[in-house]
């Protein structure tokens, strides 16, 4: 049995487990047991020495060079209270989330819920592979700002790849002056905004088709999906928190 009675689990802490830390150092969360696991090695030590801090908290244990997926396969039913994966569902592949969801829905309590974030393109797919596994699903779009308060490493370097883009486009006018004519690259809004969809749409489609690997035809239709809902990132809520909540038993 579980130490303690409430464990929230984050899948894909990443190389800090920064937010993780975070949340377990909180004294109002003492009760709580946090659990992490991500596929890479998590230096946490090195974060928790930047705090100032020597020694792990007792509620935190975290799984590193662990795949979530065996991880998850070897837990309890019903054992976690809350679950939450930022920016890491966009790395495992099709027939990878499907068994990660089945797992996912195994392993929470009832009425307890998985909150996702990722980029706004992921939104439609995500949430209807989730309903299909039988999750209540609702999906929020969020602003840079809200991102921020998040927390996670990961949400300051997409937060700044996209203040970068908007700000070059802010500056670009709507309708390019002559005297800009010969100037190599976009040169109005427009040319810009079209520019980013294109190199967003050829970063994806080489990242998905890379790691999709299972050829599996629902596997395609996800990645098309995905590309088709790109334009959503060129936005001022560029990124979604999707809360997914397992339903109560039926009695
Ligand atoms: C983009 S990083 C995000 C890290 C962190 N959540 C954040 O927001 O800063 C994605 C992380 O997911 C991890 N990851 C990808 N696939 C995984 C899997 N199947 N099991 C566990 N971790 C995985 C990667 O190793 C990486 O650390």
């Amino acid at each position: 049995m579980p130490k303690r009675p409430f464990r929230v689990l984050e899948i894909g802490v990443g190389e800090s487990a920064r937010k993780l830390v975070d949340l377990s150092l909180k004294p109002s969360h003492a009760a709580v047991e946090f659990v992490g696991v991500d596929a890479r090695h998590v230096r946490y030590g090195k974060y928790l020495r930047e705090k100032g801090l020597s020694l792990k908290p007792k509620n935190l244990q975290v799984r590193s060079r662990a795949n979530a997926i065996p991880f998850l396969r070897e837990q309890p039913d019903e054992s976690f209270s809350h679950m939450y994966a930022h920016f890491t569902l966009e790395h495992i592949d099709y027939a990878g989330r499907q068994t990660l969801f089945h797992h996912v829905m195994r392993t929470l309590k009832p009425n307890a819920t998985f909150a996702i974030v990722e980029d706004a393109p992921h939104s439609r797919q995500l949430k209807s592979e989730l309903e299909k596994a039988g999750f209540v699903v609702h999906a929020r779009r969020i602003s840079s700002q809200e991102l921020l308060r998040l927390g996670s490493e990961h949400s300051q370097l997409n937060v700044l790849e996209h203040i970068r883009a908007m700000q070059l486009f802010n500056f670009l006018p709507e309708k390019a002056p002559k005297w800009l004519k010969g100037l190599r690259g976009p040169k109005t809004r427009k040319e810009f905004e079209d520019s980013m969809v294109k190199w967003y749409r050829d970063v994806l489609r080489k990242k998905l088709m890379a790691i999709l690997g299972n050829n599996s035809l629902e596997g395609q239709k996800a990645v098309q999906q995905i590309l088709l809902d790109i334009p959503l990132y060129w936005s001022q809520k560029p990124f979604v928190v999707i809360r997914a909540k397992k339903p109560l038993k039926k009695s």
